[in-house]
């Protein structure tokens, strides 16, 4: 099935290129938020990745401009989300707020139309449980920079249709993306849990003194061929983002993810040492 149109809410980070991908993959598309300067930002980030992804060949000026015209950016969600079949939901994080957006979808999307959600943390059971139509809700995570980043993982819960998994796979392949399918809800899905356990890992045997960061980092690069070490890669993503996942992880009851937050984690942070963007963090960066 084809979808009629798509509508993404959220123009930040990942809404506004998911939007644009979708743009670009033929669908009429609107990107929804909150005030018309956030609009006004995500067309320009947006006009400035694309404007790099012509330079670099990998998109040709045609598919941009095919895709800045399929693409309405605007504060008028209740009419996008009636004139779509598919509503992909990429707000900020925040479990009441989102909670408050899939009661108000519900009342106003057509019964077919699906609602999934691009939460990294907040399974859609949290988002359906009191809706009318909760087989329609489902997760849809990309990955950042969506307009490079092709896995995308579709999660369903004990409320999910089959029709809504299957519709969502066959979206994310329209968009040219690669679909994976998580069978059962679970925090983390498959990615961000085999990385945590990773950085876990690193973690513990650097805490015990089993190896240095340099040398756990060297490791993991020449002996699995990953691109970078996990210190260098939880100094990229943000030691904070890290402590915050760590934390949400460890009140998760039943998993075995993580059993307790880094005590290195939470010193780093608390002595302000972010990672990259602060200039220090498992790494110096000042010069
Ligand atoms: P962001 O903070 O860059 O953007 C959020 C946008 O949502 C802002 O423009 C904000 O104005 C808008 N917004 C907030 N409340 C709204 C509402 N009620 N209606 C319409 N718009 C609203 O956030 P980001 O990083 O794009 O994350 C969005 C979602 O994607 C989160 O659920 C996050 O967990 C998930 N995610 C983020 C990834 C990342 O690397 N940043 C990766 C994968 C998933």
């Amino acid at each position: 099935m084809k979808e009629s149109a798509v509508t993404v809410i959220g123009g930040g980070t990942m809404g506004r290129e998911i939007a644009f991908v979708a743009a670009m993959s033929g669908f009429s598309t609107y990107l929804v938020d909150v005030e018309s300067r956030f609009l006004d930002n995500a067309r320009e980030q947006l006009v400035k990745s694309t404007d790099r992804m012509v330079e670099r060949q990998r998109v040709s000026q045609e598919a941009v401009d095919a895709g800045f015209e399929n693409l309405e950016f605007t504060t008028d969600r209740d009419t996008a989300v009636k004139n779509s079949s598919f509503v992909v939901e990429a707000i900020i994080e925040d479990l009441e707020i989102k909670q408050q957006l899939f009661a108000e979808l519900d009342n106003i999307a057509d019964p077919q139309t699906i609602l999934a959600s691009n939460s990294s943390s907040i399974v859609s059971s949290e988002l359906a449980t009191g809706l009318k139509h909760p087989e329609r809700v489902c997760n849809m995570h990309f990955f950042n920079p969506v307009l490079q980043m092709t896995l995308v993982e579709v999660v369903g819960g004990e409320h999910t249709s089959r029709q809504t998994i299957d519709r969502s796979l066959e979206l994310a392949k329209a968009l040219g993306k690669t679909p994976v399918v998580v069978e059962k809800e679970i925090f983390g899905f498959i990615v961000n849990r085999i990385l945590m356990a990773i950085f876990g890992e690193a973690l513990h045997l650097y805490e015990g003194d089993y190896a240095s960061i340099e040398d756990i980092d060297v490791a993991i690069k020449e002996g699995l061929g990953h691109p970078m070490g996990p210190f260098t890669l939880m100094d990229l993503v943000g030691v904070d983002v890290n402590l915050g996942i760590q934390q949400l992880a460890a009140q998760e009851p039943n998993d075995h993810l993580v059993k307790e937050v880094s005590p290195t984690l939470s010193k780093l942070v608390e002595d302000g040492h972010l990672g990259r963007k602060s200039g220090k963090g498992f790494y110096d960066y000042s010069n």
